[in-house]
Parts: C-alpha cells; sequence; structure tokens
C-alpha cells in the first residue's frame, strides 16, 4: 500500500499533548518517520507508544523553543535520527488570558518567544534540510490561530505572536517562491485540547468579549485540525503555497 508520507521525515513541535500529539499520530498512520519534540519526555514516550502499531515510526527528544539553540538542536536531532527532514510543523505554542495592564515583561517575552521567534528559529534551522527533499517536496506548516486573523481579549501578547505567525508564513513563500519549498499556516479555532483546560482567566473578565472568538458550533477535536496540517504538507496540496488556512467551524464566516 502506498501511503502519503512513506519515506518522508515530519518534525513536530509542542507534540507531547493536543494538536502535536494528533499530528504526530496522523503522520505516522500515513507511513512518516516523525520527530516530537517537546520538553515533557514522559508524555513524548506515551506519544510515541500510542503510534507503535501505525506504519510510520516515532521518536522523540527535547525542545525548548524559548531557546534558539534548543530549536536548532531539535531539527539536528531529527536529521541525525533519519538523515533527512521533508517537513516541518510549527505546533507549539501558549497562551495564557492576561489583563494588558498586567502583562510582565517576562510573560510578553516568554508569550512571543513561545509562539513567533520559535518558529522563526526552527523555520531557519530547517530549510536548509527542506530544500534538498527528495523531489522537491520540502515544505513548513505554520500553526498560528484564529488569533492570527482576529483580535482576541486579554491575548495580546498571544495575538501579536499569532499574526506575526501568519506574516512569517507569508514573508517565507514569498522568499522561496523561486526555490522548491512550500510554506503555509494553519489558523485553528477552539480545540479540545489541554491548553483550553488548563487556562486561567483574570479576575473581572468580561465574558463577552471573549466569547466574540467563540464558534456557534464548539470546540473542534485535534484530529479534525491535525487532518488538515496533514494534508497540507502532502503532495495532494503541491499547489498551495503562502496560504492562511483558517480551521474554526465557521466562526470567521460571520
Ligand atoms: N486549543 C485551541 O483552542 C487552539 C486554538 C487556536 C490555536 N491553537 C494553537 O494550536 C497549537 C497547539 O496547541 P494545543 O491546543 O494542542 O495546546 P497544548 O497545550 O495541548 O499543546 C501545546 C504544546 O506546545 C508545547 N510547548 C509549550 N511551550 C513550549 C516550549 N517552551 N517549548 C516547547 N514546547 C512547548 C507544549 O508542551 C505542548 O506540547 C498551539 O500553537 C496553539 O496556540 C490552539
Amino acid at each position: 500500500m502506498s501511503l502519503a508520507f512513506s519515506g518522508r521525515s515530519v518534525l513536530v513541535t509542542g507534540s507531547s499533548s493536543g494538536l502535536g500529539a494528533a499530528a504526530v499520530r496522523r503522520f505516522a498512520a500515513g507511513g512518516a518517520k516523525v520527530w516530537a519534540a517537546a520538553r515533557d519526555q514522559e508524555r513524548l514516550a506515551e506519544v510515541a507508544q500510542g503510534c507503535a502499531d501505525l506504519p510510520g515510526e516515532v521518536r522523540f527528544g527535547h525542545l525548548d523553543l524559548v531557546d534558539p539553540a534548543s530549536c536548532r538542536g531539535a531539527v539536528a536531532d531529527a536529521v541525525a535520527a533519519y538523515g533527512q527532514l521533508d517537513v516541518l510543523v510549527n505546533n507549539a505554542g501558549r497562551h495564557d488570558f492576561r489583563v494588558t495592564t498586567e502583562v510582565t515583561d517576562e510573560q510578553w517575552a516568554t508569550d512571543i518567544a513561545v509562539n513567533l521567534s520559535g518558529a522563526f528559529f526552527c523555520s531557519q534551522a530547517a530549510i536548509p534540510h527542506l530544500l534538498e527533499a527528495p523531489g522537491g517536496t520540502g515544505n513548513i506548516v505554520n500553526v498560528a490561530s484564529v488569533a492570527g486573523v482576529m483580535g482576541e481579549a486579554y491575548s495580546a501578547a498571544y495575538t501579536a505572536a499569532k499574526h506575526g505567525i501568519v506574516g512569517l508564513t507569508k514573508a517565507m513563500a514569498v522568499e522561496y517562491l523561486r526555490e522548491p519549498l512550500r510554506v503555509n499556516c494553519v489558523c485553528p479555532g477552539g480545540m479540545d485540547t489541554p491548553q483550553v483546560h488548563s487556562i486561567d482567566i483574570p479576575d473581572g473578565t468580561d465574558f463577552e468579549l471573549i466569547m466574540r472568538v467563540a464558534a456557534t458550533r464548539g470546540f473542534m477535536s485535534a484530529d479534525s485540525v491535525a487532518a488538515v496540517v496533514a494534508f497540507l504538507a502532502s503532495e495532494d496540496a503541491s499547489a498551495i503555497h503562502g496560504s492562511v488556512q483558517v480551521v474554526d467551524h465557521g466562526r470567521m464566516a460571520g
């Protein structure tokens, strides 16, 4: 049987839970050699164990996106493990609701590092390898958010960073127009993942403002968004480059 990702290697950041873990499973089901990277090695081991029966292969290692050297290290680990890198999924992210006037310098710096700068440093390290992908199939899928295309209350750093991911996607897409590299972006709406269950709402929050990003159809599953990530990374999407794909249960429709 021919699988979409047979012989291809894929690095997924933030793959210890939620969308990242779902993407690891999806790529492994498609026959990929997956490098799962995050901070929590125990949870990564569980994700890898959960893929044991799938046709692909899953190995894992450390990544802390606040450290550019760690981003470069994760790319080097993936290449060392599989001898090539065909797909980078910049998935990892963090989101805390905070009143703008109460955001500390450190919180701002961490939110921008994890949600934006880390994706840049991983991409920068990965691009030379992606350009060598057999058949010119190398590509990056960035995970932004509907907060990358609309404002989200109490989320200034997150929203700024996710708009930055959309900009990063477009800038790289134009820069590599003449070379065999695709760069695309997914903007999920609310997904049922640990991120939404661990969110702390500040005192005095105006829920009507927060709910402006919520979809009438409710939360999506991580698997349903991982399917779109895998599609964009696959050769079925070979004509899609520089796109910003909203996946939001219809929220942005109005
Ligand atoms: N859940 C939602 O409603 C939603 C909506 C829109 C966009 N997103 C985005 O989807 C992506 C996946 O989020 P999720 O919902 O699966 O959340 P999640 O909390 O389940 O997963 C986030 C992942 O990022 C990792 N991570 C966080 N900080 C890191 C760091 N410093 N270094 C390395 N890894 C780090 C976490 O360990 C985890 O593996 C994120 O970019 C998030 O912003 C989520």
